[in-house]
Parts: C-alpha cells; structure tokens; sequence
C-alpha cells in the first residue's frame, strides 16, 4: 500500500515530533489538535526544532520549508478523511483514544491503517473501537521523536501481515529503526524503562541521594545521556503518573505502582519541563 498523506492526532510532545519527523520524510501531514492555540503552538514547536536543524547545518533551509509545506492543521476529526496512516500521539487515557478512533473510523477510507503512539495500553483494547482491527497497529516513538532512532511495531493478534509491513516500512521511510514488540503493556521498552524511572522516585523519597546524586550517578556511572529524575520531567509527570497506572492496573505488580510522591507532583502541576516544573524547574525564573 503506498502511503501519501499522514494524519497526527495530539500536537503536544511526542505529536509535533512524529509530524516533524514526517513533513521531513516528504508526506503531506494533518495535524489534530482540540484547540486552534494547541495546534499552533504544536506547529511553533516544529518550527523552531527544524529552524535549529537549519542553523547547526544538520538541515538545508530548502529542506526546511519543503517540510513545512507539507503541514497543515485541522480542530475537525473529519479532516483527516483522505489520510493512508493516521498516527494518534493524544493523551495516555483510553477512553479518550477510542472516542478519537470511533469517529476517525467512520470518516476515514476502509484502507486507511490506524497507528497509536500509546507508552502503556494495549493495541488490542485501542483497537476495539474500530471495525478496522486488521489495519490497527502500534508505531511507539520515542521522546525526543526527530532524535531518537527506535519505534517499536506492534503487531496485535489481529493485525494483519501486510498492515505490520506497511507500518515497518513506513517507519523506516521516516529514517527510524523499528523492532517488533508483542502487545504486551509497555512494549519492550518501557516493560524495563518505566519501573526503573519509578524507583528513581521512590529513591528520593525514602532519601536515598538528593536529586542531582541520583541522577548524576546514572549519568556518570552508568553513561546515560540524562538521569532518571530529569528524564521523567522530559517525559512528563502527569503522562508517567498515567502509564504507571496502567502498567499497575494490568501487571498488578509493585514496581508499576506510581509513587506518592509522584502523584503529589502532578496534583501540583508540576508536570515537567512542559509546564516549567517538575523534579527541576525549567525556563524563566529558575
Ligand atoms: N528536538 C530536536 N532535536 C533535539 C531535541 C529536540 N527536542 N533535543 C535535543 N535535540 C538534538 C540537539 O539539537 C543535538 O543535536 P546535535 O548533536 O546535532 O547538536 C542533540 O539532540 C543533542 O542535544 P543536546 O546537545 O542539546 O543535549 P544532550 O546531548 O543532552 O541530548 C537528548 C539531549 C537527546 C535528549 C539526550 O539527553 C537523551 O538522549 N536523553 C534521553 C532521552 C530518552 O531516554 N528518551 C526516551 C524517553 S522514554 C520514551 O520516549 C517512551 C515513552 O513512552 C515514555
Ligand atoms: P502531551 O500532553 O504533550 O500532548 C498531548 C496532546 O494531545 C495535547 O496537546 C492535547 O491537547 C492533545 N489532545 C488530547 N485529546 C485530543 C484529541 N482527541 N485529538 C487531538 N489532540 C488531542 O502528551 P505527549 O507526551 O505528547 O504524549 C502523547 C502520547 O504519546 C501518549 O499516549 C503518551 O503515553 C505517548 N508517549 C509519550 C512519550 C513522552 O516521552 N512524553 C513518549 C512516547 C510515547
């Protein structure tokens, strides 16, 4: 199946990367948002990622606004009629994803695929809100979406053989190394990352190390690029708080459980870098 027009449900973080990284790729790219603000603000923030693409010489200005020709933004589901994939990076709630999918099921082609970008539901529950579970799929980016090379391809028991070539395929065009992953809460990826993440909090609370021990020991004697309490205000705390209760609700096991510590934070506001607080304080007046 030749895929020509993208849809990008959500221009939060992880939306405005995936329609980067597909405005980049040379497919024309709809982008969903609930508000006019939201999407513009979605928009402001692919600009401003391929205007510093331009400016360390990683991007050619041509390169630039050919991508930004390619993106268009709607408040209307019913835009996304003429889109081949629709790509949903909405909030992690499932009630929210499958009230999207219902009506993007009526409006869109029967060959249209549907992919979620979901860190902790299943496809399989996502996909019961369409009669299309044969083209519904997992395409699991990660955060930063135009720097980090994985997404995982899931595969549910009913997607069909050539809906899980097309998706890989398509991920590849996008300049991503896909893996496979079962359909299994987390994938691969955040089965390992998420519990990890979480003890970094329970850490903190029980006073294991200040902040900036716990993660600059992760940074300088493990290598990872960023700790683990940074990494969660990259992530965002009120999406972490919502995965680790999925995670917890489906493995019924301790180490998905959200700290309180956690939950105090994202009943603050201090959602993270996205809201100018979370572990670190971030922007001005930090
Ligand atoms: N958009 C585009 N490019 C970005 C970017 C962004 N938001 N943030 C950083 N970059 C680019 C920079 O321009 C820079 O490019 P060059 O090397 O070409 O100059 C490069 O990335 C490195 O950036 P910096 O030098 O500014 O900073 P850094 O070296 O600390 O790297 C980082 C930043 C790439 C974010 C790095 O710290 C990192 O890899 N952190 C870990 C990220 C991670 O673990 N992500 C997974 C999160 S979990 C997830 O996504 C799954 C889920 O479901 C929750
Ligand atoms: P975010 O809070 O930054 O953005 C979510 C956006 O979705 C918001 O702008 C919101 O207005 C919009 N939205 C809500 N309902 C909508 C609808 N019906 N139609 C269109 N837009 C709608 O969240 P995020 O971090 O971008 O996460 C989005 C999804 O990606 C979640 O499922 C999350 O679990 C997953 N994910 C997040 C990360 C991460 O590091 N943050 C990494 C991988 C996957």
């Amino acid at each position: 199946m030749k895929i020509e027009k993208v849809g990008v449900l959500g221009a939060g973080l992880m939306g405005s990367g995936i329609a980067e990284v597909c405005a980049k790729a040379g497919y024309a790219t709809v982008i969903r948002e609930v508000s006019d603000e939201l999407a513009k603000k979605g928009v402001g923030r692919i600009e401003s990622s391929l205007g510093k693409a331009v400016e360390k010489g990683k991007l050619e200005a041509g390169a630039r606004d050919a991508a930004r020709s390619k993106l268009s933004t709607t408040t209307r589901l019913e835009d996304l009629a003429g889109c081949d994939i629709v790509l949903e990076a909405i909030v992690e709630d499932l009630d929210a994803k499958k009230e999207a999918f219902t009506v993007l099921d009526r409006v869109c082609a029967p060959h249209a695929i549907f992919c979620s970008n979901t860190s902790s539901l299943t496809i399989t529950e996502i996909s019961t809100a369409t009669g299309r579970p044969d083209r519904f799929a997992g395409l699991h980016f990660f955060n930063p979406v135009p720097v980090m090379k994985l997404v995982e391809v899931v595969r549910t028991i009913a997607t069909s053989e050539e809906t899980e070539k097309t998706v890989f395929d398509f991920a590849k065009s996008l300049g991503k190394e896909p893996i496979r992953a079962h359909d299994n809460s987390g994938f691969v990826v955040n089965r390992l990352l998420v519990p990890y993440l979480l003890d970094a909090v329970r850490a903190l609370e029980e006073g294991v190390g200040s902040r900036e021990d716990i993660d600059r020991g992760m940074e300088l004697g493990c290598g990872h690029p960023m700790g683990p309490l940074r990494l969660l205000d990259f992530v965002g705390l009120d999406t972490t708080y919502a995965i680790a209760e999925i995670m917890f609700h489906e493995y019924r096991e301790k180490r998905f459980a959200p700290p309180p510590l956690l939950k105090r934070m994202v009943l603050a506001g201090r959602y993270g870098k996205k809201s100018g607080r979370g572990f670190y304080e971030y922007g001005e007046g930090r």
